[in-house]
Parts: structure tokens; sequence; C-alpha cells
């Protein structure tokens, strides 16, 4: 593609993924990323998959442009190629439970007429394939020179699983699985046979394996063969995802000899049976194939992405026993991360550059609230509130008071990241010495299955006397044994692993500076680290967000930025005001900033 930036000139390129789920925006300018968001968290619907439209806004501001000044947007996958997947599969919508409903992608123009329409961009768009989205967004950001690129998710144009080799001439495909042979399809259809949702509850499946058993192995296998290549096959008498609208097939439940079970029914031995079962055999298969495409490439560093790759034990597998010798997954390795890949290929295209300026080292990428903006936000709540605007030491001081006394703060700062992890700017935090802290903050704060684990963070220089970890995981993204010498109950699963986030204090002060207080008080330089949301919602984007939850669930104590609300000083009833209030206080950003509608409120 002929280069279309003039030599010199400040090149902005945004990305764009929609109409699947997890739609997402992103803005790179200069070659450097500068903002990036899931539309979720602005519209407040989880995995909502439409044209993210507040994210791109958001981008825009973050980035100080309008949308004139956008030289190109990258789209993440090819409309043209997806829809004759969908034709294929005989459903306008795509496969069963996964697709999209809306007859109006059956016309292959309409991504580009929403964008047009939309967001107001009048540029190029250029179009990438959806894999190709995947492997831009683990390879470009990794900081290898030349590496393996494997990607994995459930579908997504016809691709499911392609090999890449990677390096100055660019990325370079040399073999890939077709629908509908898909490991992500695979462990989607017996997520949504194990009663949890498609496209959300595959962590769920992943949380309960530990629990359960290999029984099931002999089974699993029959729905997969693993072939020479790189290849893989399903077994398509066991699913129905091609017909129907559910994903398995009646011979499924034969095979099993069970009925499928309901959605929040109870877990029987069963059920964390097959999910151990199955998540073994995901290991086996995915282990194999980073295997090939070692023998292919020789390339001593792997790079990953796709729905997939977010499986973290897998990974933590991967890095043990495979053959490379560096891993880098992108943290938004879902469908959101193909946002981030297609504004970097709209950026190489553009400019004619070969790769990026900066590695990623931090998913905080989102949006942030100053104290100076948050303190009206308070005083019109009329809440009490301590505050420590210039004493960031004492206000530490003041959080490690309530960790150390069991209590679960809601810890608001920095910019919002994205991907599924909440690593520091939109935390839950608690005490992970505790041994009721866990079945706690499932019960009492985030409201879910009381089986999920918690994941820790750990001061970088500490890992190695904690978990069996000998290289920094800023992102969550492995599992490894933990081996401390302290008794950690919250954060170790039932099979003696966590799955720890290493934080460096050149990249998160703030946070590393509160482990380091936790250390310096307990002992313990380590932290209960959960995402800040309750089940069913998006984590939490705004200061308003964050004063929502600490009315309607659990938490004890809320950090935004410098100030610090203690839930006991909060009245009685005033959770019950919150609607009343969030109405009366409703204004759009529009006020402040022009663009952008966002859930700050100004108080004028
Ligand atoms: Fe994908």
């Amino acid at each position: 593609m002929i280069p279309i930036a003039r030599a010199g000139h400040k090149v902005n390129v945004g990305g764009i993924s929609a109409h699947f789920h997890e739609s997402a925006a992103a803005l790179l300018q200069g070659g450097r990323l500068a903002a990036a968001a899931e539309e979720e968290r602005f519209s407040r619907l989880k995995h909502d998959p439409r044209l993210p439209v507040r994210a791109f806004r958001f981008c825009l501001r973050q980035g100080g442009i309008g949308p004139q000044e956008l030289t190109a947007l990258g789209y993440y996958e090819s409309p043209v190629e997806k829809l004759s997947r969908q034709l294929w599969a005989g459903l306008p919508g795509g496969p069963g439970e996964l697709g999209d409903s809306d007859f109006a992608w059956l016309d292959p123009a309409a991504p580009e007429r929403a964008i047009r329409e939309g967001l107001g961009h009048e540029g190029p768009i250029l179009t990438f394939d959806h894999h190709r989205s995947h492997a831009a967004s683990a390879f470009y950001f990794s900081g290898f020179e030349e590496a393996a690129v494997l990607t994995v998710d459930g579908v997504g144009e016809w691709a499911t699983t392609v090999y890449w080799r990677a390096g100055a001439s660019g990325l370079e495909p040399f073999e890939r699985v077709e629908f509908p042979h898909s490991l992500g399809l695979l462990y989607s259809t017996l997520t949504s046979y194990l009663g949890f949702e498609v496209n959300d509850g595959e962590y769920k499946v992943m949380g309960l394996a530990p629990y359960g058993a290999p029984r099931y192995l002999a089974e699993v296998r029959r729905l997969v063969a693993s072939l020479e290549r790189g290849q893989l096959r399903l077994d398509l008498r066991y699913f129905d995802f091609l017909r129907g609208r559910r994903m398995f097939s009646p011979a499924l439940c034969d095979l099993f000899g069970a009925p499928p079970r309901a959605r929040g029914g109870e877990l029987l031995p069963f059920h964390a049976d097959l999910a151990r079962s199955l998540q073994q055999v995901l290991e086996e298969v995915l282990l194999e194939k980073v295997r090939y495409l070692h023998a292919q490439t020789g390339s001593e560093d792997l790079c990953l992405a796709g729905g997939v790759a977010l499986n973290c034990v897998a990974n933590g597998r991967i890095r043990r026993e495979g053959p490379f010798r560096r891993l880098f997954v992108q943290p938004a390795a879902g469908d959101s991360g193909g946002a981030l890949g297609a504004a970097v290929l709209a950026h190489l295209a553009t400019t004619g550059s070969r790769s990026l300026r900066e590695p990623l080292r931090h998913t905080g990428w989102g949006p942030e609230w100053s104290a100076e903006e948050i303190a009206p936000l308070l005083a019109a709540a009329g809440l009490p509130f301590l505050d420590f605007r210039g004493r960031e030491a004492e206000l530490l001081e003041a959080v490690v008071d309530r960790l150390a006394a069991g209590q679960v703060v809601g810890w608001f700062h920095g910019r919002m990241e994205i991907g599924p992890r909440a690593l520091g700017a939109r935390s839950l935090l608690a005490d992970p010495r505790d041994p009721g802290m866990r079945e706690r903050l499932n019960a009492q704060v985030k409201k879910r299955e009381s089986f999920r684990p918690f994941a820790p963070s750990v001061l970088e220089s500490e890992a190695a006397a904690h978990f069996a970890l000998d290289h920094p995981s800023p992102f969550m993204l492995e599992t490894c044994a933990v081996r401390s010498p302290l008794d950690l109950p919250a954060i170790t699963h039932v099979d003696g692993s966590a799955r720890p986030q290493t934080v460096d204090p050149e990249v998160a002060p703030r946070y590393a500076a509160l482990l380091a207080a936790f250390q310096r008080r307990t002992g313990c330089p380590i932290l209960v680290n959960t995402s800040f949301n309750v089940a069913g919602e998006p984590i939490v984007a705004t200061p308003t967000d964050a004063l929502l939850s600490l009315g309607t669930s659990g938490i004890d104590a809320l950090v935004l930025e410098d100030f610090l609300l203690d839930r006991a000083s909060i009245p009685a009833g005033w959770a019950a005001m919150l609607p009343v209030w969030l109405a009366r206080q409703r204004s759009p950003f529009a006020r402040r900033e022009g663009a952008i509608e966002r859930d700050l409120y100004t108080f004028v």
C-alpha cells in the first residue's frame, strides 16, 4: 500500500473493533498509543458489541483532535469475508449464540457506512483481516524484533487459528485452521453445556477446572482431533452451532451421559471433572501447536492473541513447557484488542514505517479524572470524605489501615485499563492472608460464584519470593505455583496456583507504593486485586460508577484519586437515594468538552 501521510506530518490513526462482542476504539499518535478503551465501560452494557461511538470520541478527546484530523482509520475485520462465512453457515447472524442478530449486517458495506455516519470519519478506512488484527495487536506491542505469532479464537472471518512469522517485513501467515474447526468454539460449546454464558463464562470453566479430576479426557478428545501441520478438526456430530440456537447437539449430551446444566443450576462433581478434562485437552492441543509453530519458524519468542490467549492456565504451561524463550500475550487478547491491532496496521500502511515506537508496558489507556474534577462531585453528593490532596504517603497509610483491618477497598486511580483485567487503576483490593476474604468478596462484593479464585498483585522485586515466577508478569495472563512463606488463602487456588500481576514502581508508582506500604506494615508485599465491578456489570469507568458501587455493594472504603470515603460514615439510606441523586446531577460531558458524552457530571 502506498503511504498516504506526508513526511513530518503528525499522524493520527484510529482503530475500531465492533459488531461481534467487546467493541473498542484505539488511537495512535505519531506511532505511539495515545488512547484505547472498550465501549462497554462508557455504555455500561457488558460486552457491548455496538459501534464504539463513546470510546471513539473519548480517544479523539484524549488525543486533542477532532474526527477531521484522523489520517486514517483501521477496521479490524473484513465485512465481506465475514459475511461469506455467515452465509455459508446458513445464518445471517452467524453461528447460533455467538452471532450478531441484526439483518443489517447482511450488507458488507454496512460497517463502513456506520463508521462514516456514526463516527463522522471522512478519511480513508483501511480494513484488515480479523486474525491479522489480533496478530498485530500482539507482535507490534511485544517489543520483539522478530517472533512467531499464534492467534486463536472462536472465529474471525473464516480463520479460527493462524500461524505467523513476524519481523521487519511484517506479518506473514503460513498456516491456518478454518471455521467450523475451532479451539475457541470447542471451549465455548462446553462452557454452554456446563451452564455458563458463551463469551463470558469461559473464565468460570477455567476456574472450576482445578476442583475436578480429568475423568473425561477420552470423551473430550473425541470432540477434537489434533492433526499435522497445525491443523485440528472438530467432530461436528457433537456440535450444533452451524444450525441451531444451541452450541452443542444431543449427541454431546449422550456422550457425557448427562443433560446440560441449567444456567445457575447446582454444580456437581461431574461439571468440575468435565471442566478439568476440557482444560487439559485445550492445554495439550495448544502445547502441540506452539511446538509446531516453533519448528516452522525457529523463533525464540512467541506472541499470542485471540480470545483463547486469555486462558492464563494454558499460557502458564506454554511458558513453562513450551519451546519458546520469551512470551508476550496481548492483554486485550479478545476482540477489543482488534482495535489496537487495526490501528497499528493502519499506521504502518499510512506511514510506510515497519514498527511502533514503544512496547506495551501497561494497559492504562482509558480516561482519568483529576482530584480537582472529583472534588465537586463529592461536594455535590454530600458525602463525608477525607481529603489527602498533596499527602500521598498519608493516603496510602490510611488505605493500609483499612486493608490490614480486613476491609475491601475500591481503588480508583489514573487511566482506566483496556482488556478484561483490572491492574491497579479500577481495582478492588484486600488482604490476601485473610482466610474469609475470598468467600466474602465473592458473596458480598462481586456477587458471583463461590468457587472463583482471586488474583494477587505483588511488587515485582518480591515476586520470586512468593511465586514460582522468574520473569515479570505485568498483565496477569499466566498462572504459576504459589511458594510463599506466607499463608495466602484468598489468592491461592485449590491446586496451589495463582495468577499474579507483578507491579513495577516505574510503571505504576502509586500502586507500587501502596504495596510497599502494606509490606512495611504487615510483611506481605501482596494484595488481592480483582476488577472493580459487580457480577454482570462492566468494570467501573467513572468516579460516579465507583460511588454507585460503594452504595450498592459490600465495599468498605473507596479511594477516588486523593480522596477516601468510608462506607461506615455514609448515612443510612444514601444508597436508596442514589438514583434520584444521579438523575439530578446528570449532565452531558459535552458541557465541558463540547464533543463527548461522558459520565462525569459537572456542577456549575
Ligand atoms: Fe477474535
